[in-house]
């Protein structure tokens, strides 16, 4: 790909700002040497303005979303694009979250610009669990577990049960909840369907793979290969 569509693509600047920038020496190659719009080095040796460039398309990251951030782009509020890099929104192809979370939901979000990989995540199919952690405003009745894992239970406003999940109680007013699916709202209407109310929720986990401690709220790291395989073991 040629130099000025590559920066273009992520989201460096306009083609004719990146021309522009190309030619006032910006981008350079590892070695220090400015780059013309006609080279066209191996992408990880090629600097903007001395920094690494973002890594390419096909891109998948990890973010541990924080309370108050919404995961749609047209929202007037906070976003989780206001938590990249503003050049990250001017991706092409853009990210994508890999399965909402609620504004008032945190931890592990997913996003990537590869449709296919997002599709096959979210897909049934792929049968990738997703983990959450559920903070709740009355103590557990003892009966949720078995309601959950009946197959049964049917949303409010629903007519299709939802499919069978399983609950992990971890103390009087907190649990665990695995699902197969993400219906709107799911863990905190499953728990209204119980008669308590969900005062705090995060997600934990996405098939095998776990949020890293490390990862503090409002961070972002790319996902390596092998994380990436993990979602899927
Ligand atoms: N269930 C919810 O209620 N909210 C989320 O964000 C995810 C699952």
């Amino acid at each position: 790909m040629k130099l000025v569509k590559l920066l273009a693509n992520l989201g460096y600047g306009s083609r004719k700002e990146v021309q522009r920038l190309i030619r006032s020496g910006a981008v350079t190659d590892d070695a220090g040497l400015v780059l013309g719009e006609n080279d066209v080095p191996p992408h990880c040796r090629i600097r903007f303005r001395g920094e690494l460039l973002d890594p390419p398309a096909p891109l998948v990251i990890m973010l541990n979303k924080p309370d108050g951030y919404t995961c749609s782009s047209e929202d007037p509020g906070s976003t989780i694009y206001d938590l990249l890099p503003p050049r990250f929104a001017q991706r092409n192809p853009g990210l994508n979250p890999i399965g909402r979370l609620d504004k008032d939901t945190t931890g592990l979000l997913l996003m990537t610009d590869d449709g296919k990989l997002l599709h096959k995540i979210i897909h049934p199919k792929s049968n990738c669990l997703k983990v959450y952690h559920a903070h709740l405003d009355r103590p557990l009745d003892g009966h949720e577990g078995e309601l959950f894992a009946s197959g049964t239970l049917v949303l409010n406003s629903e007519s299709r049960p939802l499919l069978p999940a399983k609950l992990e109680v971890l103390g009087e007013k907190e649990a665990l909840v695995t699902l197969h699916e993400g219906r709107y709202h799911q863990v905190r209407r499953m728990f209204a369907a119980t008669g308590n109310h969900v005062t705090g929720l995060g997600r934990v986990s996405i098939g095998g793979f776990i949020m890293p401690t490390g990862l503090k709220e409002g961070q972002w790291q790319v996902l390596e290969p092998e994380q990436l395989a993990s979602v899927f073991a």
